[in-house]
């Protein structure tokens, strides 16, 4: 890292930033610090898109290169070609559905993607001797600690891992290669274990963006199961300015939790959308949008509750969640309501159509 005119000097290869956290961190980095070199390596699987990152500020900062994180090689071309310093590696397979009904992919890029990734930073930056001017900053979840009990205390960092989806069992690993890497070979890394995001251009696949969408054009609403499972819920902006901050601050070998501090049941989330949307449009055929409300099959295995601990990160580090739940959707509700251009280019993707077609069927509707 480098210093230049009191800003910080960064080569950062992000991975996956074509994706929903991916493409706003990226947005984020260029609109609030200059002297930032951005590098972003995505497959541009279903869940990536260019879209994401039209209308970039300061673009001449930034550069794309398609490829696979799986692919060591050109990983390490990455990074050596580059100058990189520091890698964010958001790449994953990230929808839990999918992963139940397809778990290949996720061992694959979720595991052994970060495994070279790891490969390609050791060979990199350690052949000549330890380096502390480089960070591997690894992006993971609070799936991998498991299921709350209803009144049972929030994940901790210091909580046991117990994986209970492919998803999160696949980003356990990773984060248990990552700290390996640490322990072993002296990587300098950091990880951090966030909660449910949601925000500008999150695939309509996950929940909040799925129930606007189907709630605009008058489709049912899928609630799994009761409706009472419980996640800690986090604008999508706090959890970049939260990943920078342990990028900056945090302190090597480290992990830190991130969360929102907002920990409704799917059943309120969705009401509140519907709500926005009641008031946002009075005059359309599908008000009150909550008539659409349809509960079917849970999902398996279906993890009851989530909530975070984040005293660690708030003490260490500053930083805190600036958005309360109400203000969040109501910003996201309007950005899908502001930005029906690339609603339609995804919702023309026969993938998606199929996906949700199967979805829904497999639920017994
Ligand atoms: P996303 O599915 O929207 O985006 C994933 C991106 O990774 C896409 O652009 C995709 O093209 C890319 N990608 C997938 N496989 C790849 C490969 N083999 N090589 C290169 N690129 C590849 O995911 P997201 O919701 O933005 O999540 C980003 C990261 O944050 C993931 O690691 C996820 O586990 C983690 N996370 C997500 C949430 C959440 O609520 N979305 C919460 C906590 C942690
Ligand atoms: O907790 C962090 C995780 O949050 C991330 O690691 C994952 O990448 C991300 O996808 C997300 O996982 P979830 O499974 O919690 O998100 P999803 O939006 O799929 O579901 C949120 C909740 O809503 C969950 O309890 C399932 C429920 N749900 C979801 C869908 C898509 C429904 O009731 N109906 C739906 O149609």
């Amino acid at each position: 890292m480098r210093r230049c005119l009191n800003k910080i000097m960064k080569n950062i290869l992000v991975t996956g930033g074509a994706g929903f956290i991916g493409s706003n961190f990226i947005r984020f980095l260029l609109t609030s610090n200059e002297g930032i070199s951005i590098t972003n390596l995505d497959l541009l699987t279903y869940a990536g898109s260019l879209e994401n990152l039209q209308g970039l500020p300061n673009s001449q900062h930034y550069s794309f290169i398609h490829g696979d994180i799986c692919d060591q090689e050109l990983v390490e071309k990455i990074v050596g070609e580059n100058k990189i310093d520091t890698i964010v590696h958001f790449a994953a397979e990230s929808h839990v559905d999918r992963s139940i009904s397809g778990p290949g992919a996720f061992i694959k890029t979720n595991i052994n993607g970060t495994f070279s990734l790891l490969e390609a930073a050791r060979k990199k930056w350690l052949a000549e001797g330890q380096r502390h001017d480089v960070r591997f900053h690894h992006i993971s979840t609070d799936e991998v600690f498991g299921s709350l009990t209803p009144q049972g205390p929030p994940f901790s960092e210091s909580t046991p891992y117990s994986p209970n989806s492919p998803y999160a069992a696949s980003k356990a690993s990773s984060d248990f290669l990552v700290r390996a890497y640490t322990h072993t070979y002296g990587l300098p890394v950091t990880i951090s274990n966030c909660s449910n995001n949601y925000g500008p251009y999150q695939f309509p696949e996950k929940l909040i963006p799925l129930i606007i969408l189907n709630a605009l054009q008058g489709k049912p609403l899928p609630i799994y199961g009761d409706g009472q499972q419980i996640r800690d819920w986090l604008y999508v902006d706090d959890h970049c300015e939260a990943i920078w901050q342990i990028i900056l601050r945090g302190k090597v070998g480290e992990s830190y939790n991130i969360g929102g501090e907002n920990q409704p049941a799917n059943l309120e989330i969705v009401n509140t959308i519907c709500d926005l949307l009641d008031e946002a449009l009075p005059k359309s055929p599908h008000t009150p949008h909550n008539q659409l409300i349809e509960y079917v099959a849970d999902r398996p295995g279906h993890d009851r509750r989530y909530a975070m601990d984040i005293q660690k990160i708030k003490k260490e580090l500053g930083w805190q969640p600036r958005y309360d739940l109400k203000q969040g959707l109501s910003k996201t509700v309007q950005w899908y309501l502001d930005n029906q251009e690339w609603v339609s280019a995804i919702q023309k993707q026969k993938e998606y159509q199929g996906w949700l077609d199967k979805n829904y069927t497999q639920r017994g509707k």
